[in-house]
């Protein structure tokens, strides 16, 4: 049986971190899923909107070669049923998030990965504006 990996994230201002996380989650099964959060879950979350849209994220993300299938994440309580609707075998996230999900470890297998060291979007928009 085919396993389904899902992943979320607000990949704003697309940089190598959010590339190499992506592939690794593929690289763990057989079709990646990835949750690109909307607008109004990223300013939730960050307290700051992102340079991208939403929809223009949703574009990038989903002309990567390593995902195979995008849907908008609208709200964090949600995960159980993304991971339920796409019968998600693995949550994937990055280790910034440890821990946070294991409540979902009932309903699939989770796996936190290593951050690419150096690099995030909150320090691209620092060194930009600097
Ligand atoms: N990620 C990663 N390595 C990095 C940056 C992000 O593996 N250097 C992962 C995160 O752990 C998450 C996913 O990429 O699973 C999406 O992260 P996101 O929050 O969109 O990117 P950040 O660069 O962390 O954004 P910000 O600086 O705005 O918090």
């Amino acid at each position: 049986m085919s396993k389904v990996v899902i992943t979320f994230g607000t990949f704003d201002v697309f940089h190598v971190g959010h590339l190499r996380i992506l592939q690794k989650a593929r690289s763990l099964g057989d079709h990646l899923v990835v949750g690109v959060s909307t607008d109004e879950l990223t300013f939730k979350k960050k307290k700051r909107l992102p340079v991208y849209s939403q929809e223009e994220r949703y574009e990038i993300i989903s002309s990567l070669k390593s995902v195979d299938e995008c849907f908008f994440e609208e709200r964090l309580e949600d995960k159980g049923s993304y991971i339920t609707r796409y019968s998600a075998g693995l949550l994937v996230m990055g280790d910034d998030w440890e821990g946070r999900f294991d409540e979902y470890s009932d309903l699939c297998e989770i796996v936190y990965l290593k951050r690419t060291k150096s690099i995030s979007t909150t320090a691209i928009i620092e060194k930009i504006r600097s």
